[in-house]
């Protein structure tokens, strides 16, 4: 073998080992061959780069290899790195030793397969460079919450995954055997995240969220990730301020991590930029409602909840994320609280994305009184003895505190543009699949 230095693909596209011989590590992506030469493109996780193969530059046995080697067989290629602006990220590997790991089977997955077979074969479809990408944005995603967060002096905090109540409404509980008894499987973080401010101030937690959810939509998973906060001391106003620097922040990180990845989506970096640049605005359910009716021709009853058609529809006004404050209080759970300035609404808010992407985020300040949420928690048929560790919380130091959760699926859904949800987690879980 002729001496090299191992390197990734990216340091080679970004111009660094020109005229050099290297090594990769790495899976045939393409191949196709004609005498003497054969033409591969070969990935190794970080990019993709072609590499030509001709007999005479290499050893004829490893040649023959390079033949016969279908595509995803694993390899360490050995060449010299050329500028070439026909070739694909404008190089290309001359190569004089090609090594074979493993000759692969046929590969199952080609061209224009079903989303049902793709989903069969999700363990071999997530090393697509389109999952490729969605993975490394969402890997941007989820540090910037962490940074974000942990920059602005909130706390991780983990709460228990089996939980014996309910958060979000009892019809979306996935149930779980507990020895002799039930429990459930969270649905949030919230609940003892209120716990916990009365500890730490402000804390904050991404991670796994279960819905078992009967709606078959391109918006909704049974399991996803959730990142949620909760600062004490912290009322309606200040929280939407801090929901909308974060999503700020997320796509600003985006932006300057992953423009290649963005690309391969066919997202638009100068629109996000845009958008980053942009102030997100505020208004109030009431005024949602108006502008449906008035402007888009609807006939939206007020009191009900903005389903999809409504917030596609309301979001044709707006360029940006939008925070609509202020829905019904009978329709919103049990622990979000009537404005004293409109007490038919909530101190609640919702983050609306552009382009049909819908709600990513949902928050509110927590109600106090425990009167009002035991009165809302029996409504639904909830066993009280169940909630008092959450009423002991506005027994002893009660102050008002507020937080909210973003769904890290639809904020990924979103700034990659994809078809369906799905494709924003590498092994989805819906009403109709939990395999492989
Ligand atoms: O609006 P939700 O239900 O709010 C809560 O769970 C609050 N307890 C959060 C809090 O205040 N700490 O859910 C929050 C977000 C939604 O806005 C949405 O982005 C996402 O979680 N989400 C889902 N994402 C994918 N699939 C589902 N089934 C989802 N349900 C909610
Ligand atoms: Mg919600």
């Amino acid at each position: 073998m002729p001496k090299s230095t191992p390197v990734q693909i990216t340091e080679i596209l970004d111009g660094g080992k020109t005229d050099q011989v290297v090594s990769i590590k790495g899976w045939i992506y393409r191949t196709r061959s004609s005498g003497n030469i054969v033409f591969t493109v070969i990935r190794d996780g970080t990019n993709i780069i072609q590499a030509t193969v001709k007999r005479g530059n290499l050893k004829d046995d490893e040649f023959e290899d390079a033949k016969k080697a279908l595509i995803e067989s694993s390899v360490i290629v050995t060449g010299v790195v050329v500028e070439d602006k026909r070739a694909p990220g404008g190089y290309e590997l001359r190569v004089e030793s090609f090594h074979v790991i493993q000759f692969a089977e046929v590969f199952p997955i080609t061209e224009d397969q079903s989303p049902e077979f793709l989903m069969d074969k999700r363990h071999l479809w997530i090393r697509s460079q389109k999952l490729n990408a969605v993975f490394k944005v969402r890997s941007t995603v989820v540090g910037a919450i962490h940074t974000f967060f942990r920059d602005n002096g909130y706390i991780e905090f983990d709460a228990p995954v089996l939980q014996p109540n309910q958060c979000e409404g009892g019809s979306t509980l996935f149930e779980v055997k507990y020895y002799d008894t039930k429990t459930f499987l969270s649905q949030s973080w919230q609940l003892y995240a209120e716990a916990a401010v009365f500890s730490l101030g402000k804390v904050y937690n991404m991670g796994p969220t279960f819905r078992a959810e009967r709606s078959k939509t391109s918006r909704h998973l049974s399991e996803f990730w959730m990142a949620e906060m909760e600062a004490a001391w912290m009322e309606l106003d200040e929280l939407t301020q801090v929901a909308k620097d974060e999503i700020r922040f997320i796509i600003q990180q985006v932006l300057e991590k992953n423009p290649r990845e963005l690309t391969v989506l066919g997202q638009d970096s100068e629109k996000l930029k845009k958008m980053a640049n942009t102030p997100f605005p505020t208004i109030t359910y009431d005024e949602a409602i108006s502008l449906l009716n008035e402007k888009a021709g609807m006939n939206i009853q007020w009191g009900k909840d903005l389903r999809t058609l409504e917030e596609n529809t309301l979001m044709q006004y707006f360029e940006t994320p939008v925070v609509v404050t202020n829905y019904p209080l009978e329709i919103m759970a049990f622990y979000k609280p009537p404005d004293p300035l409109n007490p038919k609404t909530a101190l609640c808010f919702d983050m609306i994305a552009p382009e049909g992407y819908g709600e990513i985020i949902g928050g509110s300040q927590r109600g106090l009184d425990i009167d009002y949420m035991k009165k809302r928690l029996q409504e639904t048929g909830e066993k009280i003895e169940n909630y008092q560790w959450y009423f002991d919380l506005r027994r002893y130091g009660s102050v008002p505190h507020s937080g909210y959760g973003v769904g890290v699926e639809r904020v990924v859904a979103w700034i990659c543009r994809l078809d369906t949800i799905k494709d924003a987690i590498a092994f989805p879980r819906t009403m109709n699949r939990y395999s492989p």
